[in-house]
């Protein structure tokens, strides 16, 4: 369990089917406010396609996903940094020529007075709230390992750096929910350690839940507080780490599968 036990998220009997596939099959889970929330499964279980639908990227054919008891099922994905909402994305899309701040500030850009008009006519008050705004950015960017390249363009960034920025863009928006979709992808031993102290950092810091989907086991273990096993679209397993990972149906999924 998370810290509170104030629920955030709910998802209710989710179906959702492509062509003859049942990608969700009638799946149900919740997510609790400030809880780090890992969601396992073997290739092909569902993963990627719920995150899809609470995303609204994906539109489900059944059943409904509720935001702090209101549904969300009728929204679009632009509607969700609104009801807190965040996510990254598998394929990084930042902008190459502009700065890490920069990039990281355009997170934060929702419901914010920005622009060139508030420049312009802003008054003091706006102008406290853009600097107190910069200050909150670059306190994001002293967390991720990022204050020191706040200047630099994105173009001479590795692949590590960029996820993380990809994750400060996310937080900066102030979601109450954090979507993670395989952040470990693609990352060497010493970075995914890093990962895992920075989700629970950032966890700790602004009690954003997590969903943390990801094939990596032994990070999902270390980091959950909970963990949701999918196989075939369905729920098969939900409890403490320890519990999921020694669930026979969990272990019979894992079969044949190397986990990373
Ligand atoms: N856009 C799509 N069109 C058709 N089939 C899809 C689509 N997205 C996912 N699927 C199918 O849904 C199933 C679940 O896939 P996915 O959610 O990507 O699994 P995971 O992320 O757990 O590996 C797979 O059989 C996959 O082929
Ligand atoms: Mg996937």
């Amino acid at each position: 369990m998370g810290k509170q036990e104030e629920l955030l998220l709910e998802v209710r009997n989710l179906t959702i089917r492509f062509g003859g596939v049942v990608a969700l099959n009638s799946i149900s889970l919740e997510i609790y406010e400030g809880e780090i929330l890992g969601l396992i499964g073997p290739n092909g279980a569902g993963k990627t396609t719920l995150f899809n639908c609470l995303s609204r990227l994906y539109r489900q054919s059944e059943g409904d996903i509720c935001v702090k008891g209101e549904s969300i099922t009728p929204l679009g994905p632009e509607d969700m940094a609104a009801r807190g909402i965040g996510r990254t994305f598998q394929n990084i899309a930042l902008f190459e020529t502009m700065s890490v701040f920069d990039n990281v500030q355009t997170g934060a850009q929702f419901g914010m007075n920005s622009g060139i008009a508030a420049d312009i006519f802003g008054g003091s008050k706006i102008r406290q709230e853009r600097a107190q705004e910069r200050d909150r950015i670059m306190h994001l960017l002293e967390l991720l390992d990022l204050a020191d390249i706040a200047d630099h363009t994105i173009t001479d960034q590795n692949f590590a750096v960029r996820k993380r920025i990809e994750f400060a863009r996310a937080l900066a928006a102030n979601p109450s929910l954090l979507m993670l979709d395989e952040p470990a992808g693609g990352l060497n031993r010493e970075e995914v350690h890093h990962l895992e102290d920075l989700i629970r950092q950032v966890r700790d810091e602004f009690n954003v839940a997590v969903l943390l989907v990801e094939h990596h086991l032994n990070l999902v273990m270390k980091v959950s507080d909970r963990v949701v096993a999918m196989d075939f679209g369905q729920k098969i397993a939900d409890g403490l780490p320890h519990e999921v990972r020694s669930h026979p149906q969990v272990l019979q999924a894992y079969l044949g599968e190397e986990a990373a």
